[in-house]
């Protein structure tokens, strides 16, 4: 026989109990209530996609990651571990025709084969938001700024999260005025990545190792140790590809500014992102504390669309997970209330009332008020405790004399003030707010 507990959960796979499912919930409602505020539509597609939409697409560390076999029919699949490959795959069997910029949203459960840790799961929730058809840096500001905005609609602010903000052609600039061949860039991407937790030696040691030339990592070292806007200006500001970049970078953070969010936004020369097909601006969100991984992650990804076989589609988006931003909600205690809770608690004194009773509980329903009554016979004192545990606003009680004479006593749960009232009243009332 199989021990009990072979059939633990998976690691790093969740159970939703209602309370779970309530937070998850919450922070849905606040994710499409932005999104749509931005004129955004909500698309899907299948959790389940050939095996060949990620590999070279997304990148080494997400192919490493993937749920992937061979199916029945011999096809090699993958579970979605992204969905900007999916978007991309959609928007290239139909975005012809279409009118631009195309604004799209989505909700997808995601998998990822990772090494579970704080912050991250084999399965996570992830709002994406794409601008698809617009070049302008003004859409790289529009989707930083639904970014931003989800996050502050669950209740965080300035104090809680920063954007940190830069530029793959800048990041090229500065390496081809730093004098290193193209073949080496990619390299150098990881080590700038990574140059933040690696701290100055082993960032230079990680720039040696590449095989750049004493020059070029010297300049790099430099400017990795301090990747202020200032710095980079005094160090690599008489390259035009450079001010070019940060000319775009200047406007990006106007636009945000001229909307109120410049507080949010911060540049950071060591943002680069993991994915394959970045192709301009790139942003994550992280807590101020710097306690978390990233809240968020997105940027300009011009030539995907063209390479699933669409057109040559500019696009710009972001994913915002939601383990992290849940673990943040919980810290700061903005994490709604989750017990149950119904309007009514209808409670009936003996069974003769149970009919008027049942009858009264239908209508309240179908008139939109959620309501609750005990399954079984029980006194009034263990009904109206039931009525308490359920955090009924109201109970409803129907005895021997309110169903001779058609009326109930309205108990406010609360105060503990009541009031007998004609059953047809209520119901009147019940019914003019449907
Ligand atoms: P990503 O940086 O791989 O980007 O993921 C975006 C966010 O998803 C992360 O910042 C994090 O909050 C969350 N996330 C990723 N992996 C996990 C995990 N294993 N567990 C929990 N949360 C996780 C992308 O996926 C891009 N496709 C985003 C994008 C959309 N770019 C343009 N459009």
């Amino acid at each position: 026989m199989p021990a009990a507990n072979s059939f633990a959960r998976l690691p790093g796979f969740r159970d939703f109990a209602p309370g779970d499912l309530a937070v998850r919930n919450h922070i849905f409602a606040a994710w499409r209530r932005v999104a749509r505020g931005y004129g955004f539509r909500e698309y899907d597609g299948p959790p389940l996609e050939p095996l060949g939409l990620y590999v070279e697409k997304s990148g080494e560390e997400i192919v490493g990651q993937l749920y992937a076999f061979r199916d029945k029919g011999g096809r090699d699949v993958a579970l979605r571990p992204e969905m900007t490959p999916t978007l991309a795959r959609m928007l290239a069997e139909r975005s012809r025709g279409m009118p631009k910029p195309i604004r799209w949203f989505s909700l997808p459960q995601l998998f990822r084969y990772e090494r579970s840790q704080r912050g991250r799961l084999r399965e996570h929730f992830q709002l994406n938001v794409d601008i698809v058809g617009e070049a302008g840096v003004a859409a790289d500001a529009e989707v930083l700024a639904v970014a931003i905005d989800a996050v502050r609609g669950l209740g965080l602010d300035h104090n809680d999260f920063v954007a940190r903000v830069n530029d793959r052609r800048l990041v090229t600039a500065v390496l081809d005025a730093a004098g290193v061949a193209a073949g080496r860039h990619a390299g150098c991407l990881a080590v700038i990545d990574k140059a933040g937790r690696a701290g100055p030696d082993r960032t230079r040691a990680g720039l040696e190792a590449l095989g750049l030339s004493p020059a070029a990592v010297a300049r790099l070292a430099e400017l990795l140790a301090d990747g202020s806007r200032a710095h980079l200006a005094e160090l690599f500001g008489d390259d035009a590809a450079v001010r070019g970049a940060m000319r775009r970078l200047d406007e990006h953070r106007s636009i945000l500014e001229a909307m109120g969010l410049g507080p949010y936004v911060r540049f950071d020369f060591t943002v680069v992102r993991g994915l394959a097909y970045y192709t301009g601006i790139v942003f994550e969100l992280f807590d101020r504390a710097g306690r978390l991984r990233a809240i968020c992650g997105g940027g300009r990804y011009d030539r995907l669309l063209e390479l699933v076989g669409g057109e040559p589609l500019p696009a710009v988006g972001f994913g915002m997970g939601d383990v992290v931003l849940g673990e943040l909600l919980r810290d700061r205690a903005l994490v709604p209330d989750t017990e149950t809770s119904c309007d009514v608690f209808v409670v009936w004194v003996g069974a003769e009332q149970r009919a008027p009773g049942l009858e009264l509980s239908h209508r309240l329903r179908e008139a939109g008020h959620s309501v609750m009554y005990s399954l079984r016979p029980q006194g009034v004192g263990k009904q109206l405790r039931a009525a308490s545990r359920a955090r009924a606003g109201r109970a409803v009680i129907i005895g021997p004399e309110e169903a001779a004479n058609g009326s109930a006593t309205v108990r406010d749960l609360e105060s503990g003030r009541q009031e007998t009232r004609p059953l047809a009243s209520l119901l009147d009332r019940a019914e003019a707010g449907r």
